[in-house]
């Protein structure tokens, strides 16, 4: 292999051609393929399926499926998959899931469900002849992309509106045709950008068919493309209860100054950038678990979500506290698009599985389910930030992950976990430790 020429053709060659041209590039490239064939499953029929989820596969990369119990939300009781590699985001979601079980549970609505699209052009000719036609220009592009959105129609989505507008001041004669789309139950992706790609070729023909004149190159099509920004696409989660249902919630508060750091930690996640990003990151640990587990594109929802964290101008938290009436009230407003049927959810076995275990929901009670999810880590993790601060729960996993770079045996591994119950883990400290075991193994 020539580094200082591009490969051409790698995609045509066999996996095993692909390992061992990769391999030059790795410290052993004997190992390399092994440690990637390990990892293969030992079915062809499920490898094949996995293999045509993406391009240039050589293996599977495993991730932890784990199930959350306990969560109510809207008086219906869920066990919830997440798929995560982070340490203690299962645990947190699913101690607060215990917590609110019995208090409630999680009030989850979904406000809206519209998703947008855009077709960007240029536009050189007379302004008025765009602005003026606006609303032909709808019915014309509605109706002649009524054979590709029929099917979406009987499922009770389809195109909801279609407008024109200038992308003034910065982008003088620059415009955007803005779709407005409901996609039942799927993400809607391929139907949106389908239609909008449509349009677009349709934006020409529409002024050649009403024999409205305009130069060649007056109309230039830029790009079509949905957009991930989904304002419209938003869903809200609630957990409510008497203040003085949370006494004894450790770190030596009562009710009332735990609801009243509660809020201040809030507040901080209002007015400070740095603790916001970390404070919505934990919302995201849920949310994106619940994603993952059913197949869903988690990278949508967060760029949607940390957009729609900076919509009042200056990037803040998605939650809301309020401790009036003697409430504690805590709600969680995001914009999730999901789906439930097409892309990954129905073909990846175990997506299919998630969908199965949660009630086979539509995409409705998916963003609920996903939302309450959120809702609980962010509520775990301020819970841990005012009281032990969140290290203790950590550490245990941290020991583990140390304990096993060190290749402890089993025995090893339960007398460092009951050593460390009273110590300070660190890589060195663990080190030391098991020095010292296997020096004297009857210590
Ligand atoms: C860690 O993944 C997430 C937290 O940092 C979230 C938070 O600080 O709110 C614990």
């Amino acid at each position: 292999m020539d580094e200082n020429e591009p490969v051409s053709g790698f995609s045509r060659l066999t996996k095993d051609e692909k390992i061992a041209l990769a391999g030059k590039l790795s410290s052993d490239p004997e190992s390399f393929a092994i440690e990637l064939s390990r990892f293969w499953n030992e079915d062809p029929e499920m490898q094949d399926l996995i293999d045509e989820f993406s391009e240039n596969t050589v293996s599977n990369y495993y991730l932890p499926y784990s199930l959350a119990p306990n969560f109510n939300i809207n008086g219906k009781f869920f066990i919830v998959p997440m798929v995560i590699e982070e340490s203690s985001v299962v645990a947190a979601a699913s101690r607060a899931a215990k917590f609110w079980f019995k208090r409630g549970g999680f009030q989850a609505r979904v406000i809206s469900t519209r998703k947008l699209g855009h077709v960007y052009f240029t536009w050189k000719a007379n302004r008025d002849l765009l602005t003026n036609n606006e609303k032909e220009i709808e019915s014309y592009l509605i109706e002649n992309t009524s054979q590709i959105t029929e099917n979406m129609r009987k499922r009770g989505g389809g195109i909801k509106s279609i407008s024109i507008r200038e992308m003034l001041p910065e982008m003088p004669s620059h415009y955007k045709l803005e779709a407005s789309f409901e996609t039942a139950d799927s993400m809607g992706a391929n139907f949106i950008n389908t239609c909008l790609e449509e349009f677009a070729s349709l934006l020409s023909r529409y002024f050649m068919e009403k024999n409205i004149l305009i130069d060649a190159h007056d109309l230039e099509i830029t790009m079509s493309i949905l957009s991930n920004y989904t304002p419209e696409c938003l869903v809200s989660c609630k957990v409510e209860c008497p203040l003085q249902d949370l006494s004894g919630m450790g770190g030596g508060l009562d009710a009332v100054s735990f609801s009243g750091k509660f809020r201040d930690a809030v507040d901080i996640a209002t007015y400070d950038i740095h603790r916001a990003v970390t404070h919505n990151k934990g919302i995201f640990n849920g949310v994106d678990s619940v994603l993952m587990a059913t197949g869903n594109d988690y990278r949508a929802v967060e760029a949607a979500g940390h957009a729609f964290a900076s919509a009042g101008g200056k990037y803040a938290t998605l939650t809301k506290i309020d401790l009036s009436g003697g409430l504690f009230s805590y709600e969680l407003q995001m914009p999730i698009a999901l789906g439930t049927v097409g892309g990954l959810t129905q073909s990846h076995p175990l997506s299919r599985l998630s969908l199965d275990l949660l009630g086979s929901p539509d995409a409705n009670s998916l963003m609920q389910i996903a939302a309450s999810v959120g809702l609980a880590n962010n509520f775990s993790a301020i819970w841990s930030l005012i009281t032990s601060g969140i290290q203790k729960g950590h550490m245990k996993m941290h020991l583990t992950n140390i304990l096993s770079s060190l290749s402890a045996s089993n025995e090893e591994k339960s007398a460092a976990l009951n050593h460390f119950q009273s110590e300070t883990v660190s890589y060195r400290a663990v080190q030391d430790f098991l020095q010292m075991l296997r020096k004297n193994p009857d210590e």
